[in-house]
């Protein structure tokens, strides 16, 4: 495993690997959701390169840019068991020298959900992803449905801007419970982490509605908050989405596909989660 720290020698590395190139951009601190990502990557492209790099842009003042946790040694470890190609550490100075003033920003489908409690934080995604895709020019990258609007913004992206790679979406990875996996998940005490798995029980919840015949989003909201809302821990239920899954215009009546997501805030941490229901 090639381990590059600069954006010059991931460019110089580049031009010596044959044309099929597959990425995962990640902010390291490595769960079996990235592993997975790797594995697919591995088994559809000759070479694999994964990114690690917390990206500033993509937080706001009041986030946790600071605190985002981080374990370079560790991420390499688990890097090294999948047989990573080439992993990239590129230095924020490098990523954001004095006087940087360029973003990439999609309208719209940043406008809802994460993106309308997360102000900018889309437009970092798209610019950080834009970088990595110029550095690494690959010809696949992947990326997980756990964060569902990011793939939305990615694709719609790369469509609009005539990118030459194809974006591989990736099922979500689950604790045996079902908690999706998360790098933020090591911010939950012992009673929020058993607290969390209620964000997956409230999809379940939903797509068990639906397949009874229940159309109605209104009462199968209704129902899922008030699964939350039992629990003391579950703070805050940010929202719950149903929405046309191309475009995340909230539906009044169930049309798939649709995509079913919520946010909610256990602790400290605020989890986000989704279904497809088709
Ligand atoms: P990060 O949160 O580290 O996630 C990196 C990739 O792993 C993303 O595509 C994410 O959707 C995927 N992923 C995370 N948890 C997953 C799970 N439980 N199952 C499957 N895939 C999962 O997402 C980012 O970083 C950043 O926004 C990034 C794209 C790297 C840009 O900075």
């Amino acid at each position: 495993m090639k381990v590059i720290k600069t954006i010059a020698a991931m460019k110089r590395t580049r031009l010596k690997l044959p044309k099929l190139v597959g990425f995962v951009p990640t902010m390291g601190y490595l769960h079996e959701g990235h592993l997975e990502l790797i594995r697919r990557a591995k088994a559809e492209n000759p070479w694999t390169v994964a990114s690690i790099f917390v990206n500033p842009r993509q937080f706001g003042p009041q986030e946790d840019y600071t605190s985002y946790p981080r374990n370079i040694p560790r991420d390499l470890a688990m890097l090294e068991t999948v047989k990573t190609d080439i992993v990239f550490i590129p230095p924020t100075a490098e990523m954001y020298p004095p006087r940087y003033n360029t973003w990439v920003d999609i309208e719209k489908v940043t406008e809802r959900l994460e993106g309308s409690i997360r102000p900018g934080h889309f437009r970092g995604v798209a610019t950080v992803c834009t970088k990595l895709f110029n550095i690494v020019q690959p010809t696949k990258a992947y990326f997980g449905q756990k964060d569902a609007q990011q793939v939305i913004v990615i694709k719609r992206m790369v469509t609009d801007l005539n990118m030459n790679l194809e974006i591989i979406v990736a099922p979500t990875v689950r604790e045996p419970d079902g908690l999706a996996m998360s790098s933020r998940n090591t911010y939950l005490k012992p009673d929020e982490r058993q607290t969390a798995v209620v964000l997956y029980r409230a999809l379940k919840l939903a797509q068990k509605l639906w397949s009874q015949g229940e159309q109605d989003v209104h009462r199968i909201r209704q129902a899922m908050t008030e699964m939350i809302k039992q629990e003391p821990l579950a703070e805050e239920i940010t929202y719950i989405s149903i929405a046309d899954a191309k475009t995340l215009e909230e539906l009044h009546k169930i049309e798939p596909p649709a995509l079913v997501s919520l946010a909610v805030k256990i602790g400290r941490p605020r989890l986000i989660d989704n279904i497809i229901l088709e």
